[in-house]
């Protein structure tokens, strides 16, 4: 059965206009989505007010004076992108005359010029948020001409960047304009009343009727009716679907699970965590939260990358990634081993944190001794105003949206592409070439599509971990830029189906591993076409030459490879250094349809927490 696959999973907007008081509408929509993540959470009903709490939807309910009058409004749970969790970045926001409020699912790449405009107009903002900038074009034009799902587009036209919205105003008590771009909306239809969420899991419990906007289309909602138009304002004919699903389908954006979800988000996550960040005609990352240490990332002598489990296997491709494009040494570290040890550095050292949740331990006490020795830190961290990110001196966020399932997929290759887009930053800050950097920059943008199509291939990995299924071992072999990768898919493999893999460098393998191998002992080889192919090659015959089962990652065309292994997964060709972002998506894949044909609970395996925060 399809599902339409949620493109972004950032908060979460739930509106309400019909003959029900709406506040207590608006909550429980708001509970429903908390599991799209969330920091913050806000609503405003026209004539009672605007409410808002850091935490839970339970914190807003504190902050509440109880069930507000009014049978309209629009609510929101935050998960940032721009600007701490706080109550005053919290959603909805209105612009300087509090005539119009809006909430907002995206992220807005030109609020920066925009809001400078605005400020040169007169505007002040209270919060450091994209949406509030939104929120005053809103109503600057609403100000003037006075028609809200006009003066919504107009508004719209000078964005860039992506949005789900729902917008109202003070003096239009029970009428909505949503919008959406980029970010999903959907609508539930009944009689004379309407809500209006981020997904169908608010709305299935009020109506099994659901129209999902497309992007460049509006609504305009009341109780005497709805109408769907383009941002050229057409009529549109869009009937809603009966949609069957349950609630906790609507969560998993109709997967069985939030892992797999999760992996089918990556592209749009490599789409997200370079948006606004690549300036072609410069060959150049642009990444603003390090704007204030471009001096000292100048002068930077060598590098300390710190993190754990996953993130530390990102930061063994950031090794790489940083010593090729830039020449500046880089050592890599496990927090938990790094910072319990004396630390030796020399003049001129940076320390990089790598870490999605911003809270693991290990790598938190990594940063604060770097600190308390006086060197400087950045951090390269998916959650917003988490502690490593408040802790660091200068950071650069994944926008990988949350990340629900325990086992790191989505975020993991955030880490890398943000690390690639590091390392272009800095090699372009100490001489790599315009035109280098552009080739690079250039490959970056293209891996989206080619995650796509090792998506596209995804039952044949189901079928493979199928015909695996039987065997206790496993191992992972890889060299250079895929070492990190075999260390990687041997702990996908581990946390999420609980079988024995172990992740090893395949030039070691004739210095003691080799003697492991039997009929029962399969490999992964990961064996891109690159410059380490033909010594994996050799490795992988010595594998077969003692009946050792062995499945290959490897670059399609490379038909050769099938006389020589029992099955290949292809993945496109990329630059060396890349193949790691396209490499681990089969290892992720491999790695779930193992655990649920285990049938473990893959979302939540046993023992594990999604962020380590005990030493
Ligand atoms: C990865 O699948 C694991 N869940 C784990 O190794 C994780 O990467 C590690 O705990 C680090 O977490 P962090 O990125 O939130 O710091
Ligand atoms: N970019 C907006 C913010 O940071 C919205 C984030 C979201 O989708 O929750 O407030």
């Amino acid at each position: 059965m399809a599902y339409s696959v949620l493109t972004e999973n950032m908060c979460g907007i739930v509106a309400y206009t019909g003959n029900k008081p709406a506040s207590p509408i608006l909550i429980d929509g708001l509970r429903v989505l908390e599991y799209r993540g969330y920091d913050s959470a806000g609503i405003y009903v026209p004539g009672s007010g605007c409410y808002k709490a850091v935490g839970s939807v339970q914190d807003l309910v504190k902050a509440l004076p109880g069930m507000l009058p009014g049978h309209a409004g629009i609510g929101h749970t935050r998960w940032a992108t721009h600007g701490q969790p706080s109550t005053v970045n919290a959603h909805p926001h209105h612009d300087r005359a509090k005539a119009v409020w809006l909430v907002h699912n995206g992220i807005i790449e030109n609020y920066t010029e925009l809001r400078e405009r605005l400020a040169r107009e007169g505007h002040t903002f209270v919060s450091d948020t994209d949406t509030e900038v939104l929120a005053h074009l809103v109503g600057d034009a609403y100000e003037r001409i006075h028609d809200l799902p006009a003066a919504v587009v107009e508004a719209l036209a000078l964005v860039d960047g992506t949005y789900g919205i729902a917008v109202m105003a003070e003096d239009m008590p029970d009428t909505i304009v949503t919008a959406r771009f980029g970010s999903p909306i959907a609508i539930g239809i009944k009689e004379g009343e309407y809500i209006i969420a981020s997904d169908a899991a608010p709305i299935v419990r009020h109506t099994r009727d659901v129209l999902y906007l497309k992007d460049g289309e509006y609504a305009v909602l009341s109780p005497e009716g709805y109408g769907v138009f383009s941002f050229k304002h057409e009529v549109l004919n869009r009937a809603p679907e009966t949609v069957s699903y349950n609630i906790e389908d609507v969560q998993k954006g109709g997967h069985p699970h939030f892992m797999l979800k999760e992996i089918l988000e990556i592209p749009t996550v490599l789409e997200n965590t370079a948006r606004g960040r690549i300036v072609m005609r410069e060959g150049n990352a642009k990444l603003g939260g390090l704007t204030d240490a471009a001096d000292i990332l100048r002068e930077t002598k060598c590098m300390i990358i710190v993190g754990c489990g996953s993130a530390y296997y990102a930061g063994m491709v950031g090794k790489l990634l940083i010593e090729d494009l830039t020449g500046i040494p880089v050592q890599v570290e496990v927090g938990s081993e790094f910072r319990n040890r004396p630390i030796v550095t020399k003049e001129g050292t940076t320390l990089v944190a790598v870490s999605q949740s911003g809270e693991t331990a290990d790598t938190l006490g990594s940063v604060r001794e770097a600190k308390r020795r006086g060197i400087p830190t950045i951090g390269i961290v998916n959650v917003v105003g988490s502690t490593i990110a408040r802790e660091t001196d200068v950071g650069i966020y994944n926008h990988a949206g949350p990340e629900i399932g325990v086992a790191s997929t989505k975020a993991f290759l955030s880490q890398l592409e943000v690390l690639a887009l590091f390392a272009l930053y800095l090699g372009r800050l100490r001489g790599l070439t315009q035109a280098r950097g552009a080739e690079f920059a250039m490959e970056i943008l293209r891996l989206p599509e080619k995650a796509r199509t090792i998506l596209s291939r995804r039952e044949k990995i189901r079928r493979l971990a199928g015909e695996y299924l039987g065997y206790d071992d496993f191992l992972y072999i890889g060299r250079g830029y895929n070492l990190p990768t075999a260390y990687e898919g041997a702990l996908k493999l581990k946390e999420v189906s609980y079988v024995h893999a172990e992740g090893y460098g395949a030039g070691e393998m004739k210095h003691g591993p080799i003697a492991m191998i039997d009929e029962v002992f399969p490999t992964v080889a990961i064996m891109p076409s690159d410059s380490t192919y033909a010594k994996m090659r050799s490795n992988v015959e010595e594998i077969r030459a003692r009946n050792g089962p062995v499945i290959a990652v490897a670059t399609e065309g490379n038909t050769a490879i099938q006389d020589l292994v029992d099955d290949v997964i292809y993945i496109p060709d990329t630059k060396e250094c890349l193949t790691p972002i396209l490499a681990n998506i089969p290892l992720q894949l491999f790695a779930y349809y193992t655990g649920i044909m285990r049938g473990l609970n893959v979302d939540r395996p046993r023992n594990l927490a999604k962020s380590v925060t005990v030493e």
